[in-house]
């Protein structure tokens, strides 16, 4: 929407209310809430949330109820059969909806895989391999996907997927903990390899994923990162399970990290895009 300033209404909007003492070291949610909720600290992250209310005013834009993303499915969604029969297939293990990505976001996935002109793939977390899939068939003739999980079981389901869809010889799994993998696989492919790289396995370890992954993407290549919001947890005080401890930790350290451009998408479950700057990278 096209904003023009007014007399009346300076843009971007001032903030209300500034919140008094802003600690430098914690977000404020809530100080400036109109229900008068009380401040809710949230360690480790440092923002300043004077401008709460422009944001709220943004988010009122736009609220994300499960209508709307129903609408953006029914005009925007292309998941033919084979992936809507993996969705299905997975849906039938516990816990099988919640690990695997949306439908859109695999639709997202292949197509930065052509934005990037992608050859090389690597991913972390296959499990029934969904994303795989996607991205997999974005690749062009001789591209290929390594892609890794601690466990030989949910890489063995999709693997007959893989092969319905035609694009098997182009995948590469990688089976054992992602942390010694990436490790190898900076020996046996070398640096600045990869394209694209697309972490979405155990969440406290992702910082160690994501710093044994950049030196194999090249300069300009992108990480992509899921689960940055963790369902939202990433906000609540009260949440403080090592995943959502983890994931706040990462998000506040990229937002540091000079060595990437960053973008993060409230997209699915949180979508981070952190992509290899030219010069400068090495391994912290
Ligand atoms: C959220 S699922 C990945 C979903 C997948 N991207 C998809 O769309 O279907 C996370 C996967 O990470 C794997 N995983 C967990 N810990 C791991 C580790 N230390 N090393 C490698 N993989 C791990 C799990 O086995 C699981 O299959």
């Amino acid at each position: 929407m096209m904003r023009t300033e007014s007399a009346h209404e300076p843009w971007p909007p001032q903030p209300l209310l500034v919140a008094e003492n802003p600690c430098p070291v914690a977000f404020r949610v809530g100080a400036v809430d109109s229900r008068g909720a009380a401040s809710r600290r949230i360690p480790g992250i440092g923002c300043d949330n004077a401008w709460l209310p422009y944001y709220r005013l943004v988010a009122n834009q736009l609220e994300f109820t499960a209508e709307l993303s129903d609408y953006v499915r029914t005009v925007s969604l292309r998941e033919d059969q084979v992936l809507r029969e993996l969705r299905e297939e997975t849906a039938q293990y516990p816990a099988g909806r919640a690990m695997q990505v949306l439908a859109e976001e695999g639709q997202f996935l292949a197509m930065l895989v052509g934005l990037c002109e992608a050859r090389t793939v690597l991913e972390i977390g296959t499990f029934t391999g969904y994303s795989t899939l996607c991205m997999a068939r974005a690749l062009p003739a001789g591209g290929r996907v390594v892609t890794c999980d601690i466990s030989d079981k949910w890489p063995a389901i999709g693997a007959e997927f893989w092969r319905r869809a035609g694009v098997l010889d182009r995948i590469d799994p990688r089976v054992g903990d992602a942390a010694d993998t990436l490790t190898a696989l900076l020996a046996e492919l070398g640096p600045d390899s990869v394209d694209l790289a697309f972490i979405d396995a155990d969440k406290t370890n992702y910082l160690t994923y994501y710093e044994r992954t950049l030196p194999l993407v090249r300069p300009g290549g992108l990480i992509v990162v899921d689960n940055t919001l963790l369902s939202g947890q990433v906000i609540d005080a009260a949440a403080t399970s090592p995943e959502v401890q983890a994931i706040r930790e990462f998000n506040a350290f990229l937002r540091d990290d000079d060595r990437v451009e960053l973008s993060m998408l409230m997209m699915a479950d949180g979508i981070t895009l952190a992509r290899r700057k030219s010069t400068g990278v090495s391994a912290r």
